[in-house]
């Protein structure tokens, strides 16, 4: 690998790469007990190219082991973004002997340039892949057709068949297909409701949640601009409507929402075949505007913690009549919990460490504020205001010290409190250079990230807010 500096603080919670680069989390599937995250990975470096499947497997979706490469390149193809599915029954016919073949579906990019989708079958649980031999399965003669994900429907009056959700990237556009044996792709429709701006459209996915006794459908969509003007980059949308098998249609009045409301968070698709049916996503922590400068060695790369999603109709006395997407963090077991000092107007101090959790209860009666300096030894590497006034929590990430970050790193992001008007909960994990803020239960969630020194996080709270502040450690760091 190109390492050029000494080891940065690795996240515990948090799947990184060994070393080399990573992007997106591809093929996302629990088999026996076993969940495995392939993702966009470098074998020869820490910057993007040669992009192979990597591999890692994990029980508890927190601690991960990275084994070999999963599908590497080859002299004219690179491995794309895709999924991966358990095939029970066979219906591939790729089993070769197995009933129940793991089968990754991913975006065969060659060296002609062109995007088409192909298969690659493991016979031994997900440990193993050969390549098809019947590739490409699915291609339209473009080159920028990709990241499909598949998943099993059951639904409607016919038998149960694949369905297949990928993007024209360019021409925004998500293509829906079915299938019966993962070979054979059937066009059913597609979904294309405008967003405002010229951005690509990136990683689909498909997923049904119960709400209030009935199914859902919820469209996940990444979404990304090369345009220096557009200081988003890179972030996730989501969109509800319902799916009868062979359109997904919004419902009424909907449009697409974003899905989180920090600057890194992007790529996120969820497992197949997870257990009770939960719908467990994982995101990739970084943003194309400046991830091929992330500072961390000598990995570059992070996954988000898993994220459980659901539907909850929206808390009326937030102010918004509608259904929310709630994501819930998979979060350590035997967490111990000790308070900070927190008087109102005499600023506490307190270290995390290089991984914590800090929950917050803060009364913001009469628009009080709190606000968390989340500092690297006395530099401050972001801020956190609970601001009683505006009912809304805003992250300001300056730009840190030190030699050049991409312009529209330094950032100031703003989500909803929710709650009462007076109190507001907020859970923010701390994990090397990973910072995801959960607030409204879950219902507003901001990923960032901001590179912290080994000597870990040192958060400074001040502000006339009353408040109580915990701090959270697993006793394995
Ligand atoms: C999204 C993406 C995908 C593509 C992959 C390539 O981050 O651009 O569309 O399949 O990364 O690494």
């Amino acid at each position: 690998g190109d390492r050029i500096g000494p080891p940065s603080p690795r996240p515990v919670w948090h799947l990184t790469p060994e070393r080399n680069w990573m992007n997106d989390p591809n093929g996302l599937v629990h088999v026996d007990g076993v969940f495995h995250a392939f993702f966009q990975y470098n074998p020869g470096g820490a910057g993007w190219g040669n992009m192979s499947w990597g591999h890692a497997v994990s029980e508890d979706l927190l601690t991960w082991r990275e084994l070999d490469v999963a599908i590497p390149f080859t002299d004219n193809e690179q491995v794309y973004s895709g999924s991966a599915v358990i095939d029970h029954g066979n219906t591939s016919g790729l089993g070769d002997g197995v009933t129940d073949p793991v089968v990754a579906i991913y975006t065969a990019a060659t060296t002609d340039r062109l995007q088409a989708q192909a298969l690659a079958v493991s016979r031994d649980r997900g440990m193993t892949w050969e390549r098809y031999a019947g590739n490409p399965v699915l291609d339209r003669g473009s080159r920028e057709f990709r990241d499909p994900k598949v998943f099993r429907y059951s639904g409607g009056d016919g038998p149960a068949r694949w369905i297949m959700v990928a993007v024209e990237a360019v021409a925004h556009e998500v293509l829906i297909y079915s299938s019966e044996n993962l070979r054979d792709w059937t066009w059913e429709s597609k979904f294309d409701v405008p967003m405002p701006l010229d951005e690509l459209w990136e990683c689909p996915d498909l997923i049904s949640l119960p709400l209030d006794g009935e199914e859902r459908w919820v469209m996940l969509l990444s979404t990304h601009s090369h345009d220096p003007a557009n200081t988003q980059g890179s972030r996730m949308r989501w969109f509800l409507g319902d799916f009868d098998g062979h359109r997904f249609v919004p419902a009424p009045g909907e449009q697409w929402r974003l899905l989180d409301l920090g600057r890194d968070f992007y790529a996120g698709v969820t497992f197949a075949d997870a257990p009770d049916g939960r719908r467990l996503m994982l995101g990739w922590m970084s943003n194309w505007q400046y991830a091929r400068e992330v500072p961390t060695e000598p990995f570059r790369g992070a996954m988000s913690l898993p994220r459980e999603l659901s539907l909850r109709r929206a808390d009326a006395r937030a102010g918004s009549g509608g259904i929310d997407l709630v994501q819930t963090p998979v979060v350590p077991e035997g967490l111990e919990w000790r308070p900070v000092d927190v008087a109102a107007h005499e600023p506490a101090e307190v270290e995390v460490g290089v991984t914590g959790v800090l929950s917050v209860e803060a009364d913001l009666a009469g628009g009080r504020t709190l606000a968390l300096e989340l500092c690297s030894g006395d530099e401050v590497l972001a801020t956190v205001t609970l601001d009683g006034a505006s009912r809304e929590l805003v992250f300001d990430r300056p730009a840190p010290g030190g030699e050049g970050v991409h312009e529209t790193f330094p950032s100031v992001r703003r989500m909803p409190l929710g709650g009462d008007g007076r109190l507001a909960s907020v859970q923010i994990f701390l994990d090397a250079h990973l910072v995801e803020i959960f607030a409204c239960d879950g219902a507003a969630v901001m990923s960032h990230q901001a590179f912290v020194g080994a000597d870990g996080w040192r958060v400074r709270v001040a502000g006339d807010a009353s408040a109580q502040v915990m701090v959270g450690a697993t006793d394995t760091e």
